[in-house]
Formats: C-alpha cells, sequence, structure tokens
C-alpha cells in the first residue's frame, strides 16, 4: 500500500471529510482537533479491536489534550441489540458527557453502527466519529450517517440518520484482516462496481490486490458521499445501494446471523444477477449471461458465496418484515449491466417469484 493519505469531502448538513490512509489511529488525536476542540471522548469498541488499537487510539486522543473514557463489548452481530445499546448510553451518562463532547466508533460495522446510535440519541445528539477498521467498514458503513441495532424482527429495523463529524480510515488496519472478514468487505467493494463503477469492478474480479486497496476504498467513498449528499435519507437514489441487500439481510436473519453481512450480501447480489438475467431484466440479449457469469465467478474468486441453502420461500418471507417494504410494495435492486442498476418497485407477492428466479 501507498503512503498517499486521500480525503474526500462529504457535502452533508453538517459537512465531513473521510481521511483514507496508512498510520492514522496514531495520528487520530491530531486529526481529530481538526474537527473537534480538545473534548471528553468516549471510544466504544469491541473485543476483537480492543486489544489491538484501542490503546494507540487512546493514547493518541490523550496527547491531543482529550480527556478519554473506553467502553468494550462482545463482538460479533450477536451484540448489536438494545441492551448493548443501552449499556454504551447508560456508560456515556455515568461517564458525564456532555452535548460539547464525543464518541469515537472504532471498529466495524456493528461497532459503527451501534456507537453511532448512541451518539444519536444521547442527550437528543452529541458528535461522533467514524474509525473503522474493517473493510466493510471502510467502503461503506462509516459513510453516510445510517446508525442502527437488530431487532427480532430483522437487521438495521431501529436507527437514525446522524453525520459522523469526520471518518479517519487507517488502512494499516486492513493488512491483518482474517480473509474472511476481508472478504466481506470486498462484497460491499464488488456491489459498488455492479451499482456504477466497470472500471472498479474490473479490477477486483479476479481478486483484489492488497496494492490497490486504497484507490478501491476511496472509489466506493467517493461514490456513496454523491449518492448521499443527494439523497441523505435514502427517499430515492440511495436506495441503490441496497444492491444485494434484500435477499443478502433475510439471509442474515434466516441463519439467526451466523452468517456475516458481507457474505449473505454476496448471495444476495448473486441471486438478484441469476434474477435479472433469467427474468430478461438485464439489458443486451447477447452480453446479459456474459455480464451475469462475470458477476458470479467475481463473487466466487473473492471467496465469497454465490448460492444459499434458505429456500425462496423462507427469504421472501425474511425479507418482508425488512425496512424496504412499503405496504403491499417492495423495491428491490436489480442489475442491468456491470457498472449500471435500477430500482424496480414489484408487489410482495412477487418477490418469492423473483427470488426463486435466482435462486441456487
Ligand atoms: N449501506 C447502505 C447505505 O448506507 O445506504
Amino acid at each position: 500500500m501507498s503512503d498517499t493519505i486521500r480525503t474526500i469531502r462529504v457535502h452533508t448538513d453538517p459537512e465531513y471529510t473521510v481521511t483514507i490512509g496508512p498510520g492514522l489511529l496514531r495520528e487520530c488525536g491530531s486529526r481529530l482537533s481538526e474537527v473537534l476542540s480538545p473534548c471528553h471522548i468516549a471510544v466504544v469498541t469491541d473485543s476483537t479491536v480492543a486489544p489491538l488499537y484501542l490503546e494507540t487510539v487512546k493514547s493518541s486522543l490523550l496527547e491531543a489534550g482529550n480527556q478519554v473514557s473506553t467502553y468494550v463489548f462482545p463482538a460479533g452481530e450477536g451484540s448489536k441489540n438494545f441492551d448493548t445499546l443501552s449499556q454504551i448510553l447508560e456508560f456515556l451518562a455515568e461517564e458525564h458527557l456532555t452535548r460539547a463532547d464525543c464518541v469515537a466508533a472504532l471498529g466495524g460495522g456493528v461497532t459503527g453502527d451501534m456507537a453511532g446510535l448512541a451518539a444519536a440519541l444521547y442527550l437528543r445528539g452529541v458528535k461522533y466519529v467514524q474509525l473503522p477498521t474493517t473493510l466493510l467498514s471502510a467502503v461503506d458503513s462509516s459513510v453516510g450517517g445510517k446508525t442502527a441495532i437488530d431487532l427480532k424482527a430483522g437487521k438495521n429495523l431501529a436507527g437514525a440518520f446522524m453525520q459522523p463529524a469526520a471518518v479517519l480510515c487507517d488502512t494499516d488496519c486492513l493488512s491483518t484482516l482474517p480473509p474472511e472478514v476481508f472478504a466481506d468487505g470486498a462484497a460491499e467493494a464488488l456491489k459498488t462496481g455492479v451499482l456504477c463503477d466497470e472500471t472498479l469492478f474490473s479490477s477486483m474480479e479476479h481478486g483484489l490486490a492488497a496494492s490497490r486497496l486504497e484507490e478501491i476504498i476511496a472509489r466506493c467513498v467517493s461514490y456513496k458521499a454523491g449518492v448521499v449528499e443527494r439523497d441523505e435519507k435514502e427517499q430515492g437514489e440511495r436506495k441503490l445501494l441496497n444492491l444485494g441487500h434484500t435477499v443478502g439481510h433475510a439471509i442474515e436473519k434466516c441463519s439467526g446471523f451466523t452468517i456475516p453481512h458481507g457474505h449473505a450480501v454476496a448471495a444476495g447480489l448473486a441471486i438478484m444477477t441469476r434474477a435479472a438475467e433469467n427474468l430478461g431484466w438485464m439489458t443486451g440479449e447477447s452480453k446479459r449471461a456474459i455480464e451475469a457469469e462475470r458477476i458470479e465467478s467475481a463473487v466466487e474468486t473473492l471467496g465469497l458465496p454465490s448460492s444459499t441453502e434458505f429456500s425462496p420461500e423462507a427469504l421472501a418471507q425474511a425479507a418482508l418484515s425488512d425496512k424496504k417494504r412499503a405496504g403491499s410494495s417492495i423495491t428491490i435492486v436489480v442489475p442491468s449491466k456491470i457498472g449500471r442498476c435500477e430500482l424496480k418497485t414489484i408487489p410482495v407477492t412477487e418477490l418469492r417469484s423473483v427470488i426463486e428466479a435466482g435462486w441456487r
């Protein structure tokens, strides 16, 4: 990886900068002091990330003149619930954080979503910053201000939109990720390629080279920043970012959240791609089988599943409690070709047959 530091400005209200590059956790105190006056920072992290990076972050924040408190919860999607959220909120209150203070989410998607939601709720909103340590949180979940916890009925069903004050993505964290955690993030990056960027897709379809990671993260973040600027609250265009997620969230739910998010999204992407091909929704009669095959093969090359053991019926049932449902219809994201997708609103009664058309 290079030593280059890249910055991407997200023009939401408030605006913020996503900084991508090596060594950023070591410098997080001075870098955050560009957007925060010295204050009390509550670092929320999980039991996997704490032994790796918590001390580094804490020393850097202290060195920059902040007061620091830390909260560590058990790693895993199973923690992303009301119990952990309420413990974080009680912790913030016990530590006497005020509206002048800040929460720092150090970790992957679960940490970012839940610490972000705690920040949105505590005192009706305090600032938070995202310090993503996984590829998935780097390319997707740390940017855009979606915060949430899971409910029994499904994934991310209680949450808020609240933009972070800054995102510092230290790419040094990515070199030590276990292969399945790395693959999880590759799924979201591949999703972005299928959505809007054939060059990005091509650069990943035969494997994700470490030397290109910063560029890949930057491309994903730039695209997402633009979408979020135009449609922060997911009234239209932002729904495209849910490519693979209707089926993906259903797979996660059917598995009792034992299948990781990126793996479930990859299978969801492959199923929706085959469905689009079989239902004639992809463009270019002669090319569509090739495009569909390329997507499926990229999913597999990246070490991700392209099928699921759960039946179309079970997936449709699980998906219908998802947020993407609106009354008797549901909006799904359909690949037209690599680099272009469309939103399709279908009656909920048709979801099962769409899934069936791509199921394997
Ligand atoms: N992960 C999809 C979004 O942020 O909208």
